[in-house]
């Protein structure tokens, strides 16, 4: 199995339920500082190397002052996560500003803070100098339409809409140079959860390739490349990691092919950077046999929303009864009032009863992120196993004060109806 094991067994989980109450997300310190060195070393031959963690994966300070600490920036695409990379200390290039159909104000918080700016459209350069000025050092996102196939999440980049088409990019280059824009850099994303090494190695090829051409005919120098996120993660047993090392050594031989020497390559990875050290733990509130037989949570879409939404797979596992047969073939549900709040269908688990810990894998990314209150559902805590084995809370889960924070029940004294 390539899942990464919950690293606490049913009785440090029980154990751990008499102060945090299921449902959490537990994310892995250890796990994450070990993956973060892995990508680090697989590009350590390119001294600019940086990888941009991409916030919207998991907004959470706590983990994002650790991915500081290994030396990762902040890929942002709204105020929020600007303002969530500002309190872990992240400021000026540590950040890029990676959005689309942007408001100026979003603009405006990220050139406050320095980060790099990442212009989705060719309409944008003359928005953002209109709004705020140009800065020094501009990015464009290419989307490179059928010269690159998409996969089933993303899709095909000619129908994304996403970023520069190749003639708007030359255009666009040529306008922001003519503008004074001085440091330049290249990104795209043309994947999502892609489990392929050879993927990137390619997106890095495009982007050398193009690199070349813009320079020769514009005569300016690009500082560096990002080849994006979506490196995949094995959400099914059978699925393998893609090997880092593997993409870091395919890229530098394209890279010293090329006769690089100073552009640096850079990614703003979310789902591989803590989508596997991250489990959404939750207890069997109900079992349930009609036409099928269901295990009732007592978490929801809420609390992890990729199963609902895209069909996703993620493991489920029983804390205690993992080598048992499993031969219990069920749906495992949550509470939403809507027939896709299913965390599992016709999945085959040891036979579990009603108490039962049960483990959700791989929800560390684009997990409690994606969290919605639809149904006054409330997202849970996040805690966090710290490298000394001690549970420390990165966020409290949310109360029904919260869910109401926005209304002003007040005013219905004096509405008359
Ligand atoms: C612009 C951009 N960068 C990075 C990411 C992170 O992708 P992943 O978490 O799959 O690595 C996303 C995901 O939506 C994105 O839209």
């Amino acid at each position: 199995m390539s899942q990464k094991k919950c690293p606490l067994n049913r009785e440090q989980l029980e154990e751990l339920t008499k102060q945090f109450p299921t449902p959490f997300h537990l994310y892995d310190e250890a796990a994450i500082r070990a993956n973060a060195r892995a990508l680090k070393a697989a590009f350590a031959w390119n001294p600019g190397f940086k990888e941009y963690f991409a916030v919207k994966a998991a907004p959470n300070p706590y983990l994002m002052k650790i991915l500081r600490s290994e030396g990762f920036g902040a890929d942002c695409s709204s105020v929020p996560e600007l303002l969530l990379s500002e309190s872990v200390g992240l400021s000026g290039e540590e950040i890029i500003f990676t959005s689309n159909d942007t408001p100026a104000f979003e603009y405006q918080k990220a050139v406050d803070l320095g980060a790099i700016i990442n212009l989705d459209d060719i309409t944008h350069i003359d928005y953002l100098e209109e709004q705020i000025g140009l800065p020094e050092l501009v990015c464009c996102r290419y989307n490179p339409g059928p010269l690159k196939g998409g996969n089933a999440i993303i899709g095909h980049p000619e129908e994304a809409k996403y970023g520069f088409t190749r003639p708007q990019l030359f255009e666009g280059y040529r306008m922001l140079r003519d503008k004074g824009v001085k440091r330049f850099g290249l990104h795209t994303m043309v994947a999502s959860n892609e489990l392929d090494a050879k993927y990137f190695i390619e997106t890095a090829h495009l982007l050398f390739d193009l690199i070349k051409e813009l320079s020769a005919e514009l005569g300016i120098t690009f500082e560096f490349i990002n080849i994006g996120g979506g490196i995949g993660i094995p959400y099914k047993p059978e699925q393998e990691p893609v090997d880092l090392q593997t993409v870091g050594d395919g890229i530098r031989a394209l890279y010293e092919k090329a006769g690089f020497t100073s552009l640096d390559v850079r990614m703003e990875c979310g789902r591989m950077v803590t989508g596997p050290f991250g489990w959404l733990v939750s207890r069997v509130l109900h079992k349930k046999n009609t036409y099928k037989q269901y295990v009732g949570l007592d978490s929801c879409m809420t609390n992890l929303m990729r199963p609902g939404m895209y069909g996703a797979y993620h493991h489920v596992t029983v804390p205690g009864k993992e080598n048992l047969p499993h031969d219990f073939v069920c749906d495992v549900t949550g509470s939403l009032c809507e027939n896709n709040d299913k965390f599992a269908i016709n999945r085959a688990l040891p036979p579990v009863d009603i108490g039962d810990l049960v483990v959700i894998h791989d929800a560390g990314a684009h997990g409690h992120a994606m969290g919605f209150n639809y149904n006054g559902k409330l997202r849970s805590s996040e805690l966090l196993l710290r490298e000394n084995g001690e549970v420390v809370q990165i966020r409290r889960a949310e109360t029904v004060e919260d869910y109401f924070a926005t209304l002003n029940f007040a005013g219905l004294n004096n509405f008359k109806v």
